[in-house]
């Protein structure tokens, strides 16, 4: 300033000089005015920012009218911006203008002055555009005035200066806008992501609250644990993480909680801890029954893995049915009971004729042996005889000690033993115990068995009582039958049906025959129509039959009469005999 005072003065046009100064005082204002902006701009809008920027330009260099397009709508902000001097009317439009600019407004250096059509108006008028940014990456602004030196060198200096200002004002508006779009868009996410959590939470505390009162309420025993493995990975232990209310009452363990299972009970069975190992190690669930001798239960018991493989946690739902088991083993051995009071039953209607084929071979022996003794002293010759006597009395012998051995072992109260069985030799034990019977009641029993018989697996003496059975009621069936045509025909063959071959053993007779309507009705416990009769036989023989995996049934005959059959399954080999679920 003192600079310039000086110059003035040493000037010789003053009145030149007094211009000049006061040219370069408003100058200086303007340029001070130009330098405030920033403080003005400073964390305003994009749009607010080029409207102050044309106002000042457009009262500062008393220009026409100021435009400017921005390259990009922030925000949705308008891009084109358009001031005027005054008002006019009808307004033109921005749009409008800038259509009518749009030349100038290009990527080309476009310094000098150019006198263009007035776009805002009549008449002529002098543009300055320039470029905001070293390109336009922030936009153009074109000022226009009718003013013939328009645009003074201090004028472009002025409109570079606001330029420059206006740019970093824009860049800075566009970098807040991107923060706070970029804050706004972390902000709902954080908000998103915070509603999606609570809200599965909220799912989680819900199904908790429902496994939990599941847990708490269910009568069967329920626990997690978690298996111990020694370093070969062979499971030697598990301990109890959690046991719910019911847990105490069906194992009576108390406090079961962090105990381990060989420290409660320390000769728990070997497969307890082999079977939740291996669900441990493969996560496939297993459903079993097992004893825990040493908690004298049973247990039914469905366990499968929970949590990560690596934890080698299972959980297990288990319900105690000791009282189960101890039904099933009473009624297994009440069913034996009965099937052995049942045979030792028909023993007792046998006991007339076993008594005679007895006492037949007996009476032959003493018979054989007075001959004998007769003829030993006096007549050496006889010596043959008497050989030959003493062979028959020992066959009759043997034939006595046979039955009784047969009727002894029927009567014996014998454990199941399954072997593999030929069916012909079991009809010919049971037609040696009845053949006396039937010869008293004069009943002809007839075999058709088939030469070519599989064998079968079974009890022996369960499946003679079968048949005795059988053929004890064919014959009491035949009772009021006339003597010619009481005939029994006892079968035996094989079959396939649908691809599976089966014996199959048929008792036949011609006596009063079964009713349709009555058919089921026989095989029913206690059924009976005979005086005497208990009604237990066929009730038997048919749980003897299914327990060995076949049928029993009746069939009316075509002609007078019933006929009584089962099947059985053929054996395949010695070691498929498993032992039988009937005592
Ligand atoms: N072969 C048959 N013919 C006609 N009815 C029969 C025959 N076998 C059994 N029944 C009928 O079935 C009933 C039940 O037989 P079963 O269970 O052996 O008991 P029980 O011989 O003690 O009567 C017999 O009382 C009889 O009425
Ligand atoms: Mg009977």
């Amino acid at each position: 300033m003192d600079r310039l005072q000086r110059r003035i003065d040493v000037s010789e046009d003053a009145k030149h000089g007094d211009t000049e100064i006061r040219h370069l005082r408003s100058s200086i204002n303007d340029l001070i005015s130009l330098q405030t902006l920033p403080v003005i701009w400073d964390g305003r809008e994009s749009g607010s920012i080029v409207s102050t920027l044309l106002d000042v330009l457009v009262s500062m260099l008393r220009l026409d009218f100021a435009y400017v397009r921005l390259s990009h709508s922030i925000n949705g902000s308008p891009v084109e911006f358009l001031q005027l001097a005054q008002r006019r009317a009808p307004q033109p439009q921005v749009l409008e203008i800038g259509r009518a600019l749009d030349r100038w407004l290009t990527n080309e250096s476009v310094d000098t002055p150019l006198v263009v059509t007035n776009p805002a108006g009549g008449g002529e008028v002098r543009i300055a555009p320039f470029r905001l940014g070293l390109t336009d990456e922030i936009g153009m602004v074109v000022a226009g005035s009718k003013r013939a030196d328009f645009p003074t060198p201090t004028e472009t200096l002025l409109l570079r200066m606001a330029g420059n200002q206006a740019l970093v004002a824009l860049q800075e508006a566009r970098r807040l806008h991107e923060q706070k779009r970029a804050a706004g868009e972390l902000e709902r996410r954080v908000a998103d992501r915070t509603a999606q959590l609570t809200a599965a939470n909220e799912a989680l505390r819900q199904s908790e609250k429902k496994y939990r009162t599941l847990f708490e309420s269910i009568d069967e025993g329920f626990c997690t644990v978690e298996v111990l493995f020694d370093e070969n990975t062979h499971p030697i232990d598990y301990r109890f993480l959690e046991v719910n209310p019911s847990f105490e009452k069906q194992t009576g363990i108390q406090d079961a909680r962090g105990r381990r299972m060989r420290e409660i009970a320390p000769h728990h069975e070997e497969h307890w801890f082999e079977i939740y190992g291996r669900i441990a190690l493969t996560g496939e669930p297993v459903r079993f029954e097992n004893q825990a001798a040493q908690l004298h239960r049973w247990y039914d018991v469905y366990a499968f893995r929970v949590g990560e493989p690596g934890e080698r946690k299972v959980a297990i739902l288990f319900k105690d049915i000791t009282e189960h088991k101890q039904s099933e083993e009473a009624l297994r051995k009440a069913q034996a009971e009965l099937a052995h009071v049942s045979r030792v039953t028909t023993m007792g209607e046998l006991a007339a004729s076993i008594a005679h084929e007895v006492n037949q071979p007996l009476t032959a022996v003493v018979n054989n042996a007075n001959a004998s003794l007769s003829l030993l002293p006096k007549d050496v010759p006889k010596l043959e005889e008497v050989r030959e006597a003493l062979a028959e009395i020992i066959d009759d012998a043997n034939r006595a000690s046979d039955v009784i051995a047969r009727v002894r072992q029927l009567a014996k109260r014998a454990p199941v033993e399954k072997s593999l069985l030929d069916l012909r030799d079991v009809v010919q034990e049971v037609l040696a115990l009845a053949r006396h019977e039937s010869a008293a009641r004069h009943v002809t029993i007839r075999t058709d068995l088939s030469r070519h018989l599989p064998s079968v697996c079974g009890d022996r003496v369960q499946l003679q009582q079968v048949l005795l059975n059988l053929v004890m009621n064919g014959m009491d069936a035949m009772n009021l039958v006339e003597e010619a045509k009481r005939v029994l025909i006892i079968g035996a063959c094989c079959e396939v049906q649908a691809g599976v071959t089966r014996t199959l053993v048929s008792v036949q007779d011609s006596g009063t025959g079964v009713k349709p309507g009555q058919m089921d009705r026989l095989f029913e416990a206690f059924y009976t129509t005979k005086p005497q009769g208990m009604g237990m036989g066929l009730a038997i023989s048919r749980s003897i039959i299914e327990a060995h995996g076949g049928r029993l049934w009746a069939e009316p005959n075509q002609g007078p009469g019933a006929t009584f059959l089962f099947s059985l399954p053929v054996a395949g080999d010695a070691a498929s005999c498993a032992p039988l679920p009937m005592g």
